[in-house]
């Protein structure tokens, strides 16, 4: 089983990235943002509550989200293991998760934080579509589609993130940055946190990723005598 959590603030192109590590490992995606749209577009009494809160840029609280993912990592085809996509994001969520593995006797075997400065993120936004059906990523100006309006992966709508409108991107960074600073830390003292420079191309955060998916987590003991 191997499981790799992707950290990085809004936009640092953790929703990228994760398709081409997952397909790498041979393992499913887990995106908590999906989870949460398909929740919120159900209508439910809580879809209702996560749509509202999703888009005023805040967290949704512990207890749903925990519930929602753990529920879809205890599904057949992440026995193998699954690259995790924003969850966990707060310190209770880190917490829950190592339980969860811990029962059937795994762990997070790495943590990957994709690195960008948040004046660097603002602008991805603007043009950022997804697709309707799997939420593959794109972006208008730096990472179109091959056809207008169409996903290249399953040929679905692509569509703007409700969540995308300026005031609400930088109210996620204002309420989302300090949890994944508490979050990063969790994995820096157990020694699996690997950072990677997330300003860089498309292509080379993500060679860099599969690197270090392969090596010594940065902060580690091992990587340190290697140095
Ligand atoms: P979620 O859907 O997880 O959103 P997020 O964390 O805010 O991150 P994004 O999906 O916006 O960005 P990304 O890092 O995936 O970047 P992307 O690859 O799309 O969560 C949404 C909401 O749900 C949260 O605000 C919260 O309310 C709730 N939520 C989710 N999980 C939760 C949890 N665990 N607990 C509580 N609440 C939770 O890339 C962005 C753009 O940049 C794209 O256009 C892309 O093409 C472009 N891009 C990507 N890489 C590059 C590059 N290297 N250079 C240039 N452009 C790039
Ligand atoms: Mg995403």
């Amino acid at each position: 089983m191997t499981v790799a959590v992707l950290l990085g603030a809004p936009g640092a192109g953790k929703g990228t990235q994760a398709p081409l590590l997952a397909k790498r490992l041979g393992v499913p995606v887990l995106a908590s943002g999906e989870l949460l749209r398909a929740e919120a577009a159900t209508g439910s009494d809580v879809g209702r509550e996560v749509d509202s809160i999703m888009r005023s840029g805040e967290l949704v609280p512990d207890q749903t989200v925990v519930r929602l993912f753990l529920d879809r990592l205890g599904r057949p085809d992440a026995e193998r293991g699954a690259i995790l996509d924003g969850f966990p994001r707060t310190r209770a969520q880190a917490a829950a998760l190592d339980a969860a593995l811990a029962e059937v006797d795994g762990r997070v075997d790495r943590a990957l934080l994709i690195d960008v400065p948040t004046e660097d993120l603002i602008s991805r936004f603007a043009d950022r579509v997804i697709c309707r059906a799997g939420g593959h990523v794109y972006n208008l100006r730096t990472n179109p589609p091959r056809v207008p309006d169409v996903c290249d992966i399953d040929g679905s709508e692509l569509v703007r993130r409700a969540d995308d409108a300026e005031e609400t991107v930088r109210a996620r960074m204002l309420q989302q940055l300090g949890p994944l600073e508490e979050v990063a830390d969790h994995y820096r003292r157990l020694g699996i946190l690997t950072a990677v420079d997330g300003t860089q191309s498309i292509d080379r955060v993500a060679a860099d990723l599969v690197a270090a998916l392969s090596s010594p987590a940065a902060d580690s003991p091992a990587a340190a005598a290697g140095r």
